[in-house]
């Protein structure tokens, strides 16, 4: 039976880890996949985090299961942090806990794969690379639409537009809350407004990838654009990560919303929800979704967290001013944020790179800017200046 499969590449993000692991370089910088470092290039455990975990540790007193929705608790103060105070009281949209802000992309693509349209699922080119393989290997049709102006770095708004002239009603439009993996562009919100209107106007149902809420602007500005489409949409999905907001990586935190278009018909998509994610996962993990519940159930653990949340943010806004400023070809790095940027390089550029100045970065020539620290941004600059465009 299993000599019917074929072999399968690795996953090109992820070799990247390895890549920059194995070489014995000392001043190798690795701005490979998105993680948060600070400036001694390590990924910490935040403090709220860590306060939370030695709470839970000393009072938590069963492991026993809770069901496929997973810590309901999580999920509903959550949803005031992603979704805001009168999202989060609408009974149109229910949420549950995933694992991670995959589990929730690959629960929303599941769900719509059980709907009677079976939609369309329309992904920006470019945008991160495992979006497409999630709604394709539920079986849906994905389809790319263009956004980005590679020559000026930016977003062109008009090419967004144009570029769903295929959608149909019913269809879905994925679209990145804040921080866009790997372009670091974002709407202005004119942009977010003409968008509610276009989906509202023409049947589009978007589905919100809202993975770095906090690292961007600050937490309720990152969200902004897209509570005002949920407000406009009478259909919408919210996919949330909170592996960078909270450093939680590996502990696979996150939530699925799903807006109905009235409080009815939420109580089938909250029953359907559930059934899909026992035949999933189950149960989500508890561990960090626990540690998430104590944080926001706490007012110090919460003022905490957002504090050393907005120092992260901070320091990559900074970062992104030093790159914007050494180079000309870099300067839209400065207007954009969160981690990422698409670096005007080719795939050859990517390579010498990797081989004489031990920098790590996917062929798609992304850079993650919180890999870089103060003190590595002249030699990267260095190294990178003769590849960029005059
Ligand atoms: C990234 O894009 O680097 C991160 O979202 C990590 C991942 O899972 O790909």
């Amino acid at each position: 039976m299993f000599d019917t499969l074929d072999r399968q590449p690795p996953d090109a993000l992820l070799a990247v880890i390895g890549m920059h692991r194995a070489d014995p370089r000392p001043d190798k910088i690795d701005v490979g996949v998105g993680v948060y470092r600070d400036e001694t290039g390590t990924t910490p455990v935040m403090g709220a985090v860590k306060a939370a975990e030695a709470r839970l540790l000393s009072e938590q007193v069963s492991k026993s299961y809770l069901g496929a929705e997973g810590d309901q608790t999580f999920t509903d103060s959550l949803a005031h942090v992603a979704l805001g105070e009168a999202l989060a009281a609408d009974s149109r949209i229910t949420g549950i806990q995933t694992p991670g802000g995959t589990g929730a992309l690959r629960l929303a693509a599941e769900l719509l794969a059980r709907t009677e349209r079976r939609p369309t699922v329309w992904v920006g080119a470019p945008t991160w690379p495992n979006h497409a393989p999630i709604f394709g290997e539920a079986g849906l049709r994905v389809a790319s639409h263009g956004y980005f102006d590679a020559a000026r770095g930016d977003l062109d708004f008009n090419l967004f537009v144009d570029g769903l002239t295929g959608a149909q009603p019913g269809d879905v439009v994925l679209l990145h809350g804040c921080c866009h993996n790997p372009t670091g562009t974002a709407f202005d919100a004119a942009q977010w407004q003409q968008l509610a209107t276009m989906v509202v106007a023409r049947g589009l149902v978007p589905l919100v990838d809202l993975a770095y809420q906090g690292l961007g602007r600050g937490l309720a500005e990152d969200a902004a654009g897209m509570r005002a489409l949920l407000t406009a949409a009478p259909e919408a999905l919210v996919a949330y990560s909170c592996d960078k907001n909270f450093a939680l990586y590996r502990e696979r935190v996150g939530a699925l919303w799903v807006q109905a278009p009235s409080p009815a018909v939420a109580v089938p998509v909250r029953e359907t929800l559930l059934v899909l994610a026992r035949s999933l996962w189950s149960m989500p993990p508890d561990h960090g979704a626990a540690a998430v519940r104590e944080i926001l159930s706490d007012a110090a653990l919460s003022a905490d967290w957002q504090a050393e949340l907005t120092g992260m943010c901070e320091r990559i806004n900074a970062l992104r001013l030093a790159l914007g400023q050494a180079h000309p070809a870099l300067a839209p790095i400065a207007r954009q944020q969160g981690l990422f940027a698409l670096l005007p390089i080719d795939r050859g550029a990517v390579r010498q790179l990797r081989e004489r100045h031990a920098i790590y970065m996917p062929d798609s020539g992304r850079i993650n800017i919180a890999g870089l620290r103060h003190e590595t941004v002249a030699p990267f600059i260095d190294a990178l200046a003769p590849h960029l465009p005059l």
